[in-house]
């Protein structure tokens, strides 16, 4: 099928796209390379090769499916009848929530107005409940599978719903695991009591699963691009310079900000122990008109904190190790990026450990989460707070 890649708009590709395979076969022309995906722009500079931009292409399209890791993904496929995540990239152009691209058959005449899942409402409950549900049955109905949810990334169970004209992201724990949607809620608190630039997440329940909620962060004008995308066109340290350049990247760039909101998300990951601040869960946000980048993207994706994979209550003593670029490193060796930590008034978290206690019992009847277990998480967390406040009094 020869399809044109879009940005919104803007034509970037001409290529031939293989169904059966799910594979980009042949560049028939390039018609604006700036408006492509970051990182495919940036392979196609370093190496103007078209077969390689070939792959890359193939490998960006798949790669914006639910991926192989998604929790329990088989049984997501199954509910939606399909084999492959893959299959579902073709039943809405690949539109996204997160970003303009799509792919358009050459020969329909559509355009991004009529289909775009900003104004356009798709249909959710379905596959709402064949995401989170533990009972979903099959989805019966093709145009169920028209959803911008054939295009979320990562680990957990997920979905996109739509309340009033707004667009919201339902997420629910990994495996049996309840702890991630109040840890999202907990990173909101204190963003919001530190002023911290954030993603605003709040608790819901479906089906007697408690899940976060939060609202997209994207519009028809913007993209998400992921740190992961940024950092591929430039050079790799090992080192604590993959964090300074990338910083001076994003200042080239424009956003004067760039070095405060950085040091704001460590210093967050830091009080929550984020493990999980893998390159895909940061980035900026550029504008997909002018390509202008605007900000840094607002912090999101924090739910993966308190120890929440390898819970005990021994381990409450242990300090933890997050993740700075390449390196998975002890909290309190990655806290040192922060250049000037006595700006944090440290007592605007004055009680928000009663705080988290208070909303983690008041769900207990729905999450079955012991006492021990809550006492403890607020051990940490109030630990965590008291580390920062004797940083900032050094
Ligand atoms: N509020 C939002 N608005 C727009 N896009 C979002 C929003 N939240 C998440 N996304 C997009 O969806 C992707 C997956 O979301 P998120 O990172 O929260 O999921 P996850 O399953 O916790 O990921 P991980 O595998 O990193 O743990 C993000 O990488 C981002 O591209
Ligand atoms: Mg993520």
């Amino acid at each position: 099928m020869k399809c044109l890649l879009m940005n919104k708009n803007t034509e970037v590709l001409l290529v031939e796209f293989n169904t059966s395979f799910g594979i980009f076969d042949k560049v028939y022309e390039i018609r604006n390379m700036d408006y492509a995906p970051l990182v495919l722009k940036n392979y196609y500079e370093k190496e103007k090769d078209e077969i390689l931009l070939l792959n890359r292409l193939t490998e960006w399209f798949k790669g914006r499916g639910i991926p192989s890791w998604r929790d329990k993904l088989d049984i997501l496929l199954h509910r939606l009848n399909v084999e492959t995540s893959c299959e579902l990239l073709d039943k809405s152009f690949g539109l996204s929530l997160s970003d303009q691209y799509w792919l358009k058959p050459n020969d329909l005449d559509i355009s991004y107005k009529e289909i775009n899942f900003f104004d356009n409402d798709f249909d959710y409950a379905e596959f709402l409940e064949a995401s989170l549900s533990l009972n979903g049955g099959p989805v019966e109905r093709e145009e169920a599978l028209k959803t911008p949810n054939n295009t979320t990334d990562g680990m957990l169970r997920k979905a996109w719903i739509i309340e009033g004209k707004s667009r919201y992201l339902l997420k629910g724990g990994y495996r049996n695991e309840i702890l991630q949607p109040f840890n999202e809620v907990l990173a909101s608190m204190i963003c919001e009591r530190l002023g911290f630039y954030h993603v605003e997440y709040t608790l819901d329940t479906y089906k007697d699963l408690v899940v976060s909620k939060c609202p997209c962060f994207i519009t028809k004008d913007t993209e998400l691009v992921t740190a992961y995308q940024i950092k591929n066109g430039m050079k790799k340290y090992e080192s604590e310079d993959d964090y300074e350049d990338y910083i001076k990247k994003l200042e080239e760039m424009g956003i004067e900000d760039a070095r405060t909101q950085m040091e704001n998300m460590y210093i967050l990951d830091f009080l929550i122990m984020n493990e999980d601040r893998h390159l895909n869960n940061f980035g900026i946000i550029r504008d997909v008109n002018n390509l202008r980048w605007i900000s840094v993207a607002p912090i999101f994706d924090n739910g993966m904190a308190l120890k929440v994979d390898y819970y005990s209550e021994g381990e409450a003593a242990i300090s933890g190790y997050g993740r700075l670029f390449y390196e998975v490193k002890p909290f309190d060796d990655i806290i040192k990026v922060v250049k000037n930590i006595k700006r944090i008034d440290i007592s605007k978290l004055d009680g928000i450990v009663e705080e988290f206690e208070a909303l983690l019992t008041e769900y207990q009847s729905i999450t079955k989460m012991s006492d021990e277990r809550i006492q403890l998480l607020c051990v940490l967390l109030d630990r965590q707070i008291s580390k920062l406040r004797d940083l900032t009094e050094e």
